[in-house]
């Protein structure tokens, strides 16, 4: 394959074409005696000094070479400073990326704690608090007992709201079933909070052996893009889409999600400050994922990703 010349190289290039111009002009120009020529012919317009044209001339080459010299030096330097500037814009990226991981790990790290505290300590006094309310409304008689049956109820619902949360919090079931039942409970849930949208869901290949960073990135992903679609679409229907795809032996080994919705969209130029998909994008490039966002007013949300499986299987979260 063919080289591209270096951009010293071709000033090397162009300075030998000039030089070699100037060469074969000497020796023309000595050869027709340019000067005694020209003299003869311009003698008429003495009066004009036009005889005196070439000093001026040479004069104006040289300040035009002086001119362009002084150009080349300050388009060297602004490409200097560019170049500078451009470093430093990829050193931030990087540190950019650094604190994004960071936040990402911390919230997982705050998130697996929360959920722990309240299964433990709330989940645990819920437990003793029912146990109480059921053997005193084994010991009292009307009107105490429809009291004490209310406070049961209560108990059950407050539990309920707990194991939801932690679920939110932690999901539980990916560390116990796998990828493909946390998301099929996840998205069973998720339906019964908007009966309104229909839901269109394909999980497709094996999804349970990808290890525990990318299964909780696909999670989290599934997550954040549904509280999207209930807070902002507005859509009647939103499509699903996690699949495996490839194979490890050429390396294609990958995972491809989306979440598209037919709802009112938003404008890509506008930005709310609003952390989610960030935080989305930063966990797909962080796996070396390509993401893609494609909205517009009126014409609906689809996100888009897709995330090489590599060798994640032993990361951790
Ligand atoms: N499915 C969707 N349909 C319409 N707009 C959306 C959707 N998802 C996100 N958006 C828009 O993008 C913004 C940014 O979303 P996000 O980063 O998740 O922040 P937040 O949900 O906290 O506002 C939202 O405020 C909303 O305007
Ligand atoms: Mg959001």
């Amino acid at each position: 394959m063919e080289s591209e010349p270096t951009a010293s190289s071709r000033s090397a290039l162009d300075l030998g074409v000039v030089a070699l111009l100037v060469l074969a002009a000497a020796v023309l120009f000595t050869q027709v005696e340019l000067n005694e020529w020209l003299f003869e012919r311009t003698r008429h317009l003495e009066a004009l000094q036009v005889d005196e044209a070439p000093a001026t001339l040479f004069v104006l080459a040289t300040g035009m070479s002086w001119f362009a010299w002084r150009r080349y030096r300050e388009a060297r330097t602004e490409l200097g400073k560019r170049q500078a500037a451009e470093q430093r814009l990829a050193l931030l990226l990087l540190e950019n990326r650094r604190l994004a991981q960071q936040y990402l790990d911390a919230q997982e790290a705050e998130r697996k704690s929360v959920a722990r505290e309240l299964h433990d300590e709330l989940g645990q006094y819920l437990n003793a608090i029912k146990t109480d309310a059921v053997s005193i409304q084994e010991q009292v008689s009307e009107p105490q007992a429809t009291v004490v049956s209310a406070i049961i109820r209560h108990i059950d619902h407050l539990h309920a709201v707990v194991r939801d949360l932690i679920r939110e919090l932690r999901p539980v079931a990916l560390d116990e079933l796998g990828l493909q039942a946390a998301l099929e409970y996840l998205l069973e849930q998720r339906q019964q909070r908007m009966p309104t949208v229909r839901f269109e869901v394909a999980l497709e290949g094996d999804l349970d052996t990808l290890g525990e960073t990318l299964s909780l990135t696909l999670y989290r992903l599934t997550q954040e893009a549904l509280t999207n679609v209930s807070r902002h679409s507005r859509a009647k229907h939103v499509s699903v889409r996690v699949a495996r795809t490839g194979s490890a032996a050429d390396g294609s080994d990958a995972v491809t999600f989306s979440v598209v919705d037919a709802g009112r969209g938003a404008d890509p130029s506008q930005s709310n400050g609003g952390l989610g998909l960030i935080g989305m994008r930063e966990r797909v490039e962080m796996l070396g994922g390509q993401w893609q966002v494609t909205t517009g007013r009126d014409q609906g949300f689809s996100l888009l990703a897709r995330i090489p499986v590599g060798d994640q299987k032993g990361a951790t979260a």
